[in-house]
């Protein structure tokens, strides 16, 4: 087996085949993924089934596995999963579907926003790796945006403007922006705004992205009105179509992703009659990017 890299989209995002994900890599193969990453931004594997386990070794490949904010926030015993794998599924923690009005449902719902994940970390996000084990038999697509081609397509005074601005991230914003605000008084600190550039240049290609997510609720420096009004204009230029591309799930697909090119949504299924069971590890960035705002300012 040979491991080949096919594109799937003009900018961005291509399938990997030749290669078995469920056992140990080469350096080498380490090495071709990693500037698969670069390239593409997104990778799919297609026919991998895979444990829990294996999954989380095939990650581990890539750096630092994170524990979500939804599962640091769970309830005890209303887990699944084990600590390092997010729980992207309808299922309740004895694999039932979640009720209509499950806290956890609905806060997960704020995947439906386009979105960067752990942009309100400071330390924030690398890659994603997002494995499907169950799939429902229509809807819930997974699409992804192309973050420097969104960028590249700005006008050069759009650019410059854009340049050293910096974005406020909270887990509030987000789900606030759907309705959802039953945070747990004990999470309160998890909330607090996180800053980061608005342009990112990628460590290894220089790439630079716009850096954009349904976290963002405000901009350093300007009136909140201003900037939300702002960073949803930036938002639409970036999720057009041309910079998008929609991955439909089929079971045993893994799908990794780098957070700090791209951004991505889940897309409606019939979630209260089909089950959706997608797991998700997902690699601790390398930030703070900026200095982040004194307690008392
Ligand atoms: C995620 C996510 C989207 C989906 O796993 O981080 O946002 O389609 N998933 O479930
Ligand atoms: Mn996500």
């Amino acid at each position: 087996m040979t491991l080949q890299i096919h594109p799937l989209h003009p900018n961005f995002a291509a399938e990997v085949t030749g290669l078995a994900i469920n056992r140990p890599l080469t350096q080498t193969e380490i090495a071709a993924i990693e500037a698969g990453m670069d390239r593409h931004a997104v990778l799919v594997f297609r026919d991998q089934p895979l444990t829990d386990d294996q999954q989380l070794a095939f990650s581990r490949n890539f750096g630092t596995i994170e524990i979500t904010l939804a599962r640091q926030m769970a309830k005890p015993g209303d887990t699944r999963l084990r600590e390092e794998m997010g729980d992207i599924s309808n299922l309740d923690a004895n694999n039932q579907l979640r009720a209509r009005d499950d806290a956890r449902r609905l806060y997960a719902l704020g995947n439906r926003l386009w979105h960067a994940d752990a942009s309100f970390r400071a330390e924030g996000a690398t890659y994603s790796l997002l494995s499907a084990r169950i799939v429902p038999g229509s809807g819930g697509n997974t699409e992804f945006a192309d973050m420097r081609a969104a960028y590249d397509a700005l006008d050069a005074k759009t650019k410059a403007e854009i340049e050293d601005l910096v974005t406020e991230h909270s887990i509030a914003f987000s789900r606030g922006e759907l309705g959802f605000a039953e945070f747990n008084q004990e999470h309160s600190a998890k909330l607090n705004p996180i800053r980061h550039p608005l342009v990112l240049t990628h460590p290894v290609t220089g790439r630079k992205s716009l850096f954009l997510s349904a976290h963002i609720g405000g901009i350093v420096g300007w009136p909140v009105p201003e900037a939300r009004a702002f960073i949803r204009d930036l938002t639409e230029h970036a999720t057009q179509r041309q910079f998008v591309h929609a991955h439909q799930w089929r079971v045993n697909d893994l799908v990794m992703w780098d957070n700090r090119t791209t951004m991505h949504r889940a897309r409606r299924y019939n979630d209260a009659a089909e089950i959706r069971d997608l797991r998700r590890a997902s690699l601790r960035g390398a930030g703070p990017y900026v200095p982040q705002a004194l307690a008392a300012e």
